[in-house]
């Protein structure tokens, strides 16, 4: 073996999985799904290659925001009836790729620990495929949202200005970073009445995190609520197409150059 393919080898195992943005929350219905898919539509339309994957193991929903019927989804993978590649379909509307999750599958929400560790190698394995690929986790901070988090590329935990969100937030990045200590973790405030508003929810949980757990919070972005992001859900349209300009579709545009820089 040359010395180069050596070093390949080597390097290949600890570079996996770097390009995977992992988006959570804590709570539940303060817009990961909504956020994943948009976001994954922005990277797309700078030219990235994108995969977005739901691994909301109980209640997914990413296929019924876009409007997508699956052939198969992560229940069919984790049951090995088909590979997790074989499970990928191509959202041409978006110009990205997605892994569909299963609403209300007993084998997803009560698949072990083996399975979810060979689900999540998988999908460090994948992302060598893509520029970037997103997860989409479930709310709270089980063992499956723990075990399917990992500890490499980007965790972006979600928050609303609402107090209930903002403590399951802070408790999820308590979490992550007990589980992970050199996760990179940033946080974003979704449907913010305005950018002072989000910044106000960001000073909070920044100051908590670094009081509490000695940690820096960086923020990822604010994105303002705008009754369009409802109006889209309801017509299972991306936003960025519907609606590019208005404030939920500039927010994540701002947000996706800045994570892209
Ligand atoms: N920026 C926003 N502005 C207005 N409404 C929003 C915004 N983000 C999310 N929502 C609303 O919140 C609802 C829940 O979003 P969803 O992505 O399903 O949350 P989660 O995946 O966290 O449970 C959406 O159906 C949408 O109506
Ligand atoms: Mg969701």
């Amino acid at each position: 073996m040359t010395a180069n393919a050596a070093r390949k080898i080597v390097q290949f195992p600890t570079a996996q999985g770097r390009n995977i943005i992992t988006i959570a929350s804590g709570k539940g219905g303060v817009g990961k799904t909504w956020f994943a898919t948009t976001l994954a539509h922005a990277l797309a339309r700078h030219g990235e290659r994108v995969l977005l994957i739901d691994g909301d193991l109980g209640l997914a929903n990413v296929d019924v925001q876009l409007g997508v019927t699956p052939q198969w989804d992560l229940s069919a993978v984790l049951s090995g009836r088909v590979r997790l590649s074989q499970a990928i379909l191509p959202y041409d509307a978006g110009g990205f790729d997605i892994l569909a999750g299963r609403s209300g599958s007993g084998v997803l929400s009560t698949a072990g620990r083996e399975k979810l560790l060979g689900l999540r190698n998988a999908i460090n394995k994948i992302s060598g495929r893509y520029d970037r690929v997103l997860l989409d986790l479930g709310a709270g901070i089980d063992a499956t949202v723990r075990l399917l988090m990992g500890g490499h590329g980007t965790i972006l935990a979600i928050t609303t200005s609402e107090p209930t969100a903002l403590t399951d937030a802070y408790a999820f990045i308590k979490v992550a970073r007990m589980k992970y200590p050199n996760a990179d973790v940033r946080l974003v405030v979704n449907n913010a009445t305005t950018v002072q508003d989000g910044k106000r929810t960001y000073a909070t949980l920044a100051s908590a995190c670094r009081n509490f757990l000695k940690i820096d919070l960086p923020l990822a972005g604010i994105v303002l609520n705008d009754r369009h992001v409802r109006e889209a859900i309801v017509h299972q349209a991306p936003i960025l197409t519907r609606h590019p300009t208005t404030p939920a579709s500039v927010s994540v545009e701002t947000l996706c150059r800045r994570l892209r820089e």
